[in-house]
C-alpha cells in the first residue's frame, strides 16, 4: 500500500527551466535542455519528483518563451500525478532570482520550494530531509543545501564556523572560502519575494539567488543543510554531467531495481494517486523499458 504522506506544511513549488542550455550547444539548438535525456528519461523529472518529495503539489514550471511548449507537452496540467502544473515565461535571462519575481503571484504570501531544472538529487533518507526543510520554510526560515565538490568556485559557496553555522555565503568566489558549494534547491518562507524585490544586478548582470540567501543569513534565518556522502547531487548542464548522471542512473536502477525520478511511481508511493490511476498510466503507455518498470512495481503493490 502507498504510503498517504501528512499534509505538507508547503505546497509550492517553482521548477526553474530557463535558459537556451548553451553549454549544450548544439544538442540545445532544437530540443529544451531540460527534456534532454538522463538515461531513460527527460532531465525535468528528477528536479520535478525532488519537489514532490518535498511535499509539493502545486508546481510553477518556468521556462524561456520558446521552451513553454514542449515543456507543457512533457508534463501536462500535472493531474495524472496528483499535481497542478502551471507555466510562466520567464522572457529575460536575468538569474534565478529574477525568475522569483515573475513567480510572485504564484507564491502570494506562501512558503515555497525552488530547484533549477538541472539539478539532479538522489541518496536515502532524502525525503526525510526534505520534509525538514519543509518545515523549516514555513516556519520562517531559508533553507540550503550543500554538498562538499573539487571546484568550489563554479558554484555559491558557504563557509561555516566550527559549530557548521553558515557566516558567509558568495557567488562564484576566485578564491573560495570552503569547498561547501550551494545546491540548486532552496526553500524559502513567505519574506523571499519582498527580499528579491531588494536586490541589484551582480556583475554578470543577474540577480543572484546567493545575494537573497545573504539576506536571509544576515538576519540569522539561513539554515544550510549539508547533504552528507551517501547523496548524489548532479548540475547536469554540461555534456559530461550528462553522460555521467545518465550512467549513475542506469547502474542504480539495474543493480538496485528502484527507479529513480519516476513521477508515477512518486505519485502513487505518496499516496497522490491510487492504484487504479497508476494501473491506467501503465497501460496507456507504449512498450519501453519505463513501462515494464512500472508494470512489475504495479504487480509487486497488488500482491502486498
Ligand atoms: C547557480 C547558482 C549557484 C549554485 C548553482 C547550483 O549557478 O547561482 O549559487 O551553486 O546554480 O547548480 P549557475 O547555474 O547560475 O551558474
Amino acid at each position: 500500500m502507498p504510503a498517504t504522506a501528512p499534509p505538507s506544511p508547503l505546497r509550492k513549488g517553482i521548477l526553474l527551466a530557463g535558459g537556451r542550455g548553451t553549454r549544450l550547444h548544439p544538442l540545445t539548438r532544437t530540443v529544451n535542455k531540460h527534456l534532454l535525456p538522463v538515461y531513460d528519461k527527460p532531465l525535468i523529472y528528477y528536479p520535478l519528483t525532488t519537489l514532490m518529495l518535498a511535499g509539493v503539489r502545486d508546481v510553477l514550471v518556468l521556462s524561456d518563451p520558446h521552451g513553454i511548449s514542449a515543456m507543457r507537452e512533457a508534463l501536462g496540467d500535472g493531474r495524472q500525478w496528483g499535481l497542478a502544473i502551471s507555466y510562466g515565461a520567464q522572457a529575460r535571462p536575468g538569474g534565478i532570482a529574477d525568475g522569483l519575481l515573475v513567480a510572485a503571484d504564484f507564491v502570494g504570501n506562501d512558503p515555497f520550494s525552488l530547484v533549477l531544472g538541472d539539478n539532479i538529487f538522489y541518496g536515502r533518507g532524502f525525503m526525510t530531509v526534505l520534509t525538514r526543510a519543509a518545515e523549516l520554510a514555513a516556519d520562517g526560515k531559508a533553507v540550503v543545501f550543500t554538498q562538499l565538490v573539487a571546484e568550489p568556485q563554479r558554484y555559491g559557496v558557504v563557509k561555516l564556523d566550527a559549530d557548521q553555522r553558515p557566516v558567509q555565503i558568495v557567488e562564484k568566489p576566485a578564491d573560495p572560502p570552503s569547498k561547501h558549494a550551494v545546491t540548486g534547491l532552496y526553500f524559502y518562507d513567505r519574506r523571499a519575494i519582498g527580499f528579491a524585490k531588494t536586490l541589484a544586478p551582480s556583475q554578470r548582470g543577474e540577480l543572484e539567488i546567493t545575494d537573497l540567501n545573504r539576506l536571509y543569513l544576515e538576519r540569522g534565518d539561513l539554515v544550510v543543510t549539508q547533504l552528507g556522502r551517501g547523496m548524489v547531487w548532479f548540475d547536469a548542464g554540461s555534456p559530461q554531467n550528462l553522460l555521467v548522471a545518465a550512467d549513475l542512473v542506469q547502474i542504480f536502477q539495474a543493480r538496485q531495481r528502484t527507479g529513480i525520478a519516476f513521477p508515477e511511481e512518486v505519485a502513487f508511493r505518496i499516496g497522490l494517486i491510487d492504484r487504479t490511476a497508476f494501473k491506467a498510466l501503465v497501460d496507456a503507455m507504449p512498450e519501453s523499458e519505463y513501462r515494464t518498470y512500472l508494470a512489475a512495481l504495479h504487480e509487486e503493490f497488488a500482491t502486498r
